[in-house]
């Protein structure tokens, strides 16, 4: 049998705009999705068992497996390998936690493990850069840059299409976050696709928003650096204003952020790909993490409480 993993992610800045060549911060998160992969007689048995959004593996369904088939002809392995996959793990099934780029990444390995194929991280990464198409259409990469590698970097897809720009980021001590989940699936392909609709028609109101997306970028990444978290905090209710102006926020993320910030979040925003998912706040100190996750929960929200920029996760 082979055994893979794959982090889940947080994105503190950036998302959608790192679809056309923004830069964009991630880090991953200490929960992962793990994966088994068996060699079988006939056909693909998947047994998805993690836990999370109500729903979440039934909807990912025909995405998932379209994922398989791209990850097994980017191995250059037959449309109909015989497998039974498992899938497991910490990582909550909560849409925007990176959770499909996670699974490709567990697969990924997996698969490599079991058919004795010996595939690098780099390999892995590209296999399931081609896996998030399945779910995102036209993804940045950053998703399963994170889920391959984990820590906290600094991501800027090459538009003309040769190599990203990845960077690690250091922090001098890991920070609190908390992750709160409207609940709601999303897809997130209609979410990328409905900002580059929207972008190419209403260049007058999206070129700006695009441009002070990547100085909250560059600004974001000193903050982190040189830990001034009330800056941090500062961005990132920025670049929530910036995603609301690009329209994929919601009434639940705006109602998770508001709440995160009355319980005093340094900063809160949504995270990945909006419409539903997950909302993030910067909360530096287990005291006020639990502060804001508590009042989440009593909203009847699931929360996460997690770090970034832990070093060896
Ligand atoms: C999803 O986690 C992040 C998006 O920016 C899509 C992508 O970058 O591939 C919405």
């Amino acid at each position: 049998m082979g055994k893979g993993s794959g982090y889940g992610k947080v994105i503190i800045f950036g998302e959608h705009f790192v679809v056309h060549g923004v830069p964009g911060i991630v880090s991953a998160t200490d929960a992962k999705t793990d994966a088994e992969v068996k060699k079988s007689e006939k056909g693909l048995v998947i047994n998805d068992e993690r836990t999370g959004s109500k729903g979440y593996a039934e909807e990912k369904k025909i995405q998932q497996i379209e994922s398989i088939q791209r990850m097994l002809k980017a191995m250059g392995m037959p449309a109909d390998t015989a497998m039974s996959i498992w899938i497991g793990g910490n990582l909550p099934g909560f849409s925007g936690l990176g959770a499909s780029a996670a699974s490709s990444v567990a697969i990924a390995r997996a698969i490599s493990e079991e058919f004795g194929l010996k595939l690098s991280d780099e390999r892995i990464n590209e296999v399931a850069y081609e896996a998030e198409k399945a779910y995102a259409g036209n993804p940045s990469g950053i998703d399963n840059t994170a889920a391959t590698y984990g820590g906290l970097m600094w991501f800027k897809k090459n538009t003309a299409g040769g190599p990203d720009l990845v960077e690690k980021i250091t922090i001098k001590n890991p920070v609190e976050i908390v992750i709160g989940s409207t609940g709601k699936v999303a897809n997130t392909k209609a979410m990328v696709e409905g900002v580059a609709e929207r972008k190419k028609v209403n260049p007058k109101k999206y070129n700006p928003l695009f441009e002070r997306a990547e100085e909250i970028a560059v600004e974001g990444r000193k903050a982190l650096e040189a830990g001034d978290f009330k800056k941090v905090g500062a961005l990132m209710n920025e670049n929530h204003t910036l995603l609301q102006g690009i329209e994929v926020s919601s009434k639940e993320l705006d109602l998770l952020v508001g709440i995160a910030i009355e319980q005093g979040a340094f900063g809160a925003k949504l995270t990945g790909g909006g419409g539903g998912g997950c909302m993030t706040a910067l909360t530096p100190s287990e005291k006020l993490q639990e502060k804001v996750a508590s009042a989440i929960e009593k909203e009847g929200f699931q929360v996460l409480r997690t770090k970034i920029g832990v070093k060896k996760i």
